[in-house]
């Protein structure tokens, strides 16, 4: 398990022994957006997943913890949710397919800038003409690291997402800033667009 993995790794075992579930505030946000074949990148505990099933979608979603991929797996049966729940090293697999909704939430800023940006450029490949893509990032003037492998991490610039989905309508972009421990922040930019027919 990479550096990244293992810390959102003991993050969710405690989320998991507290049962805390709550959707944070991008997954509410790209929710409404969701519907029919979707793929999320980056899954974490499910939480998205499931609120994505529940609504009717056939979830495909992927992520390196062990502890994130059991609970979603664990929780998809028990509710009998269409969800097909993976747990894969992003930095040497990504999944191809084609979707109606492709989500990325905080997940790209934990790859080399190479390997982000095919990330990336993967994701908006896989939502079909007229579907949505929907990503979260750190960005440029976040200066909590904790998390990061230092040898591989990835702060987009402040407008890098909106510049990349030129091309797709944008239907939502923002930025939002957090503090983090130590007196640090945690600066994030959202967009959802949809691709053109
Ligand atoms: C900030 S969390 C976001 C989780 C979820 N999308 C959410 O919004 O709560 C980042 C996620 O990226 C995953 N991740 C980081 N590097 C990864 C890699 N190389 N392969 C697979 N998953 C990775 C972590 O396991 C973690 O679940």
């Amino acid at each position: 398990m990479n550096h990244a993995v293992s810390f959102f790794d003991r993050q969710f075992a405690h989320q998991v022994a507290r049962a805390d579930y709550a959707l944070n505030p991008f997954e509410q946000r790209v929710l409404p957006f969701l519907a029919g074949d979707v793929l999320d990148l980056g899954c974490g505990l499910g939480n998205l997943a499931l609120a994505a099933a529940q609504q009717g979608c056939r979830v495909t979603a992927c992520d390196g913890s062990t502890t994130g991929i059991a609970r979603l797996q664990a929780e998809a049966v028990a509710r009998d949710l269409a969800v097909d729940a993976r747990c894969v090293d992003l930095n040497n697999e990504c999944p191809a397919g084609s979707y109606d909704a492709a989500v990325s939430i905080g997940l790209l800023m934990f790859f080399a800038r190479p390997r982000a940006e095919a990330m990336l450029h993967a994701l908006m490949a896989s939502a079909k003409p007229g579907g949505i893509a929907a990503v979260n990032v750190l960005i440029e003037g976040t200066t909590y690291l904790d998390m990061f492998d230092p040898n591989g991490y990835t702060l987009f610039a402040a407008d890098e997402l909106e510049r990349s989905f030129a091309a797709w309508r944008i239907l939502d972009a923002k930025r939002d800033g957090f503090d983090a421990p130590g007196g640090t922040r945690k600066e994030f930019s959202t967009v959802i667009a949809r691709r053109p027919q």
